[in-house]
């Protein structure tokens, strides 16, 4: 059995989560943190069966808990400070909180191997996203002329999203930079050719109703190949996070991205 402490427990990821390892027969929340809603059942939160009030010292916690594992799913500005006393006190840590710095990740390492306390940095736990991916730079060597869609909700502040960054790097390792399109093509209306990385265009939607979705879209010789992913609900994210939990003991020092354990 795996004993959990999800730290950032009573916010919208930590409630949709704890009700997903809820579920599992091999892992147990036994600690909750937050700071809002401390006090509160997390339980009663999250509409599962766990009976663990919500604290808001994570040291404290961890001393009483004893946990095996700690999901962090709070904000960019306590994050590294939450890594940091997971670390100190020997507990192998799965960041799901965006906003670590490179700089951090190289301090955090540095901990993390002088503890013996893995830390797995994982910026998107859709399984599908991943592999969504992972297919992508397949085709890219065999198809190299690519677009990307992506389609997020209009919430959304940056553009194109982490995922068709890091989809547009994975492809350009497997593909010659070189202009797509006619070279004289001309924009009627400016931008309507998309954003450009190394030719790979990409678009970015932003309309209500989407969640987070993706279209590459490989064009070759009498044929067009789709790869889609569609994340519909925050429930898409639980597998990942129940791998991560499940692998996260076996790693050393800090490990970045859920590819590296699929
Ligand atoms: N890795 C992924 O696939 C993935 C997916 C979705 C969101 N995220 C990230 O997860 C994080 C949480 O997202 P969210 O939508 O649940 O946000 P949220 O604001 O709903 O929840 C964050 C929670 O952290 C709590 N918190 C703040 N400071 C704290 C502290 N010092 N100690 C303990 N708890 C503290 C807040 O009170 C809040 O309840 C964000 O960084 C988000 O970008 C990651």
């Amino acid at each position: 059995m795996i004993k959990v402490l999800v730290n950032g427990a009573a916010g919208k990821m930590g409630l949709a989560m704890s009700a997903g390892i809820a579920a599992e027969k091999d892992m147990q929340i036994v600690a909750a943190c937050d700071v809002r809603n401390t006090g509160r059942c997390l339980g009663e939160l999250c509409g599962a069966d766990i009976k663990v009030v919500i604290e808001n010292d994570l040291q404290k916690a961890i001393e009483i808990s004893e946990p095996d594992v700690i999901l962090d799913l709070t904000n960019p500005q306590v994050v590294k400070q939450n890594v940091i006393t997971a670390v100190r006190n020997k507990v192998p840590v799965v960041v799901g909180t965006t906003g670590l710095t490179d700089d951090d990740k190289a301090e955090l390492a540095v901990m993390s191997l002088e503890n013996n306390a893995p830390v797995f940095i994982v910026p998107n736990f859709a399984i599908g996203a991943i592999l969504m991916m992972r297919f992508a730079a397949e085709a890219a060597k065999y198809m190299p002329d690519v677009e990307i869609i992506e389609m997020h909700h209009n919430q959304k502040l940056d553009a194109p999203s982490g995922t068709a960054a890091m989809t547009m790097e994975l492809i350009a390792q497997n593909r010659e930079p070189h202009i797509q399109g006619a070279v004289n093509e001309k924009e009627k209306i400016a931008g309507s050719r998309g954003g450009d990385y190394e030719g790979i265009k990409v678009h970015s939607v932003r309309l209500p109703g989407f969640v987070a979705s993706q279209e590459v879209i490989f064009g070759g010789t009498g044929q067009v190949l789709k790869i889609r992913h569609d994340s519909i609900s925050r429930e898409s994210f639980i597998p990942g996070v129940l791998l991560a939990i499940r692998k996260v003991q076996s790693l050393n020092g800090v490990v970045c991205g859920l590819d590296s354990v699929m």
